[in-house]
């Protein structure tokens, strides 16, 4: 069965927690690719949120209402892509450059749902963790950082350059700390079980579905 498949049918199995009425977050990549005609073709009445231009240009495209990040201030909803998805519910994200966008609308959704094919499932993560760096002092950021690299991409919406944590990951906890604390580290691209409430993850024809929010009540 073909990842696009997977993709499709875990999405199609998020987009049935999108009611009518909702606020929405819309996450950036390939698999979210599949969730904006899912939600097109419901022709509900939404305030939807892109995480990227690529997103919200898609969105628009489709008819979707998308707004700025301005006047919501929080969503009921919100669904996105991963990387890597662990069994505890830690993911890492910002393959595609959004972590940063994609953590604030996280944080700020009700329920923070991920969609993703089997290939994404990984028993433990592994580097590299994404992260975006403000431009001024870059230098001495990257000083102060180890086991960090420069991606050869281009600067996120909000003008960060983009660059990749590639030292060992075995205390989540510690590494999301110890890059979270450094002035001109904007965020990394470590998402802890605490933001996620639901995972979808598409293996052939079927969709496993942990519901993270429930296993912590
Ligand atoms: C964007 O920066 C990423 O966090 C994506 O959400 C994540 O990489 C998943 O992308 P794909 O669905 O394209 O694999």
């Amino acid at each position: 069965m073909s990842v696009e498949h997977e993709k499709q049918l875990a999405t199609e199995a998020a987009a049935e927690l999108i009611e009518d009425g909702m606020t929405v977050g819309l996450g950036t990549g390939s698999t979210v690719a599949y969730l904006l005609p899912a939600l097109a073709r419901r022709a509900l009445s939404l305030r939807c949120v892109a995480t990227s231009p690529r997103t919200e240009e898609a969105a628009l495209m489709l008819d979707l209402p998308v707004e700025p990040f301005g006047s919501i201030d929080r969503f009921d909803i919100a669904i996105d892509g991963a990387d890597q998805v662990a069994p505890d519910g830690w993911l890492v994200k910002g393959g595609g450059a959004a972590h940063t966008r994609e953590k604030i609308v996280a944080a700020a959704s009700d329920r923070f749902v991920v969609i993703a094919d089997s290939s994404k499932r990984v028993t433990a993560l592994r580097p590299p963790v994404p992260l975006e760096l403000l431009e001024f002092g870059l230098a001495a950021t990257m000083r102060l950082l180890h086991s960090v690299s420069l991606r050869n991409a281009p600067r996120s919406p909000d003008g960060g350059a983009i660059a990749d944590y590639q030292g060992a990951v075995d205390d989540l906890a510690g590494v999301a700390a110890l890059l979270g604390a450094i002035p001109g580290a904007v965020e990394h691209g470590l998402f802890p079980p605490a933001l996620v409430a639901d995972v979808f993850v598409a293996r052939g024809d079927s969709v496993e579905h942990h519901n993270h929010a429930k296993s912590r009540a």
